[in-house]
This record gives C-alpha cells, sequence and structure tokens, in this order.
C-alpha cells in the first residue's frame, strides 16, 4: 500500500514514502498505477528530476510518446513547457511563435487527444518554477460524467467525437506551420470511456474536440461545452502550484487540465513532460 495525502476532496493525492528517481520495484509500480486509476493525478515533491530519470519513472506507466515537431523538443519523448530558448537558456520574447504556441496550453485539454491513440497519463516535472503563477490546473472528467443526468448520459454514450489539433490550435491563433499540419489529421474518439479497472466513466474532451460526429456544428459544440463546464467546476478541479523538485502525474482518460499564466518576461519557467501512451488495456469504450 502507498501512503497518500489527499490534495482536494475529490481528486488528486500526494505520494508519501516513494523517490521517483529511485528504482521502484514491481510492486510499488503496480501500486502508484492504482492510485493513478483511483485518484486520477498523482504529486511527488522534493525529489527533482533530471531527463534520464524523468524517462526511466515514467517507464512505471508504460511507453513514452514521440513529441510533434511543433514543440521545441519535438522528436524526442519530451514537450517542453518553457519561456528558455533550449540552446542558449535566454528567455524568450513573446511574440516569438515558441511563446503563442504555448497559449494553447492555457485552454483545458487532454493531452495529445488528437491522436490516434490518445494518452494514458502525462508527468511534468518542475525544473526551474517562476515565483508566481504557471500554475497546472486540473480538472476531472469523471466527477463532471457523474454530475450528469440520466437523459444526457444516455444521449451521449453512443457518440464520437472529432479531435483536431489545427482545430485548437487555431482558436490561438493558427501558429502550426504547413509542415506541422501535414504531421496530423483529426481522429475520431468514443466521447464517453471506461477504466477497465474499475468501471468508472470519463468523457474525452477539451481544446482538442472540435466536432461530434454526425451532429450538427453548433449543436455539438453545445454539447461539448456544457460537459466541459460539468468537468470544470470548482469542486472537480485542482490547481497545484509549482514548487521545483515537483512531479505530477495525470490520467489524461480521466481529466482535462491547463495552465495559467506568468510573467514570462519577468521570470523563467521550465518544465519537461513526458506522455504515456493508452492501449486497449488502460481505455475500454462503451
Ligand atoms: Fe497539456
Amino acid at each position: 500500500m502507498l501512503e497518500t495525502r489527499p490534495l482536494t476532496p475529490r481528486l488528486g493525492v500526494e505520494v508519501l514514502g516513494v523517490d521517483p528517481r529511485a528504482a521502484i520495484d514491481g510492486e510499488t509500480a503496480a501500486a502508484i498505477r492504482a492510485a493513478l486509476d483511483e485518484h486520477s493525478v498523482l504529486l511527488f515533491r522534493d525529489a527533482a528530476m533530471d531527463d534520464e530519470t524523468q524517462i526511466e519513472f515514467s517507464r512505471v506507466f508504460g511507453d513514452t510518446e514521440v513529441t510533434l515537431k511543433a514543440n521545441p523538443a519535438g522528436g524526442t519523448p519530451f514537450a517542453r513547457q518553457s519561456n528558455l530558448d533550449i540552446e542558449s537558456g535566454e528567455i524568450i520574447p513573446p511574440e516569438d511563435r515558441r511563446m503563442r504556441y504555448q497559449k494553447g496550453n492555457y485552454m483545458w485539454h487532454s493531452d495529445s487527444s488528437f491522436k490516434a491513440v490518445p494518452s494514458y497519463c502525462s508527468m511534468l516535472t518542475a525544473r526551474i518554477t517562476p515565483p508566481e503563477g504557471g500554475n497546472t490546473e486540473i480538472a476531472s472528467t469523471r466527477l463532471g460524467y457523474d454530475t450528469l443526468d440520466a437523459a444526457t448520459r444516455a444521449r451521449i454514450a453512443p457518440l464520437e467525437v472529432e479531435h483536431d489539433i489545427v482545430y485548437s490550435r487555431g482558436l490561438t491563433g493558427n501558429v502550426l506551420t504547413t509542415e506541422m499540419k501535414a504531421q496530423t489529421q483529426a481522429v475520431r474518439h468514443r466521447l464517453v470511456r471506461i477504466n477497465p479497472a474499475n468501471g468508472r466513466h470519463s468523457m474525452l474532451i477539451g481544446a482538442h474536440a472540435a466536432r461530434i460526429v454526425d451532429m450538427a456544428e453548433d449543436e455539438g459544440r453545445a454539447l461539448l461545452d456544457e460537459l466541459l463546464a460539468a468537468t470544470t467546476r470548482p469542486e472537480h478541479c485542482l490547481s497545484h502550484t509549482w514548487r521545483d523538485g515537483d512531479t505530477v502525474v495525470w490520467d489524461n482518460r480521466a481529466c482535462v487540465h491547463r495552465a495559467t499564466a506568468y510573467d514570462t518576461v519577468k521570470y523563467r519557467r521550465l518544465m519537461q513532460r513526458t506522455t504515456i501512451s493508452g492501449s486497449p488495456a488502460t481505455i475500454q469504450s462503451l
């Protein structure tokens, strides 16, 4: 059994007594995955990670994805969330394409939901944190689903939703190049999914959810907005204030998340994300 402490009454726990930089035995790894199934968000504190230890710890959850070329760390297992140039370490001007691209992170989303195989979970490690701002907010689509009435549950049960990063990035000013757009195409997923470990229903929604298949555009948009509003009620959310040395893992099957703003001219911030692929073993459709 893992020792844990709740982060909020209904979402997320801090894991105590596990150093994510150390070798994790099979039993502990299974307990960590079970805790993620149960709580959707795990926090590990005071364990500064480097790229090597993060890759190793990511293996507890599965295989890592390769990041889209649009990210400065594109082509590697890392998605870099930072206002620092990857080569020089200097602060990147706010008008630079790399900073505009990151504005997409201010919208609620599920990482990689625009991929044919949506993600199981993401791991974000804090390398350099600003003294204020730059929180990560996480909301439970599972708790959101639980608040829906029976008619809405029945209505959404058969639906498929199209996820498209060209759509979501268009919302922040179309910052994908033609080459980046060529790397991706819209994919269809079931809107409602079940975690086979516990039977809990969740919804695959967020900024990449462009449209409901076989539904009028405005009707589908209204429904997606309604489901996101049910999910992001304050009692379904947590807001994590980062400290250097934090590692947070969230369940992309059961959550949406977003970043909050910080002063990107004044403060330095460097976060590294790994994204672990989903599989039929971790995700079921209705
Ligand atoms: Fe994200």
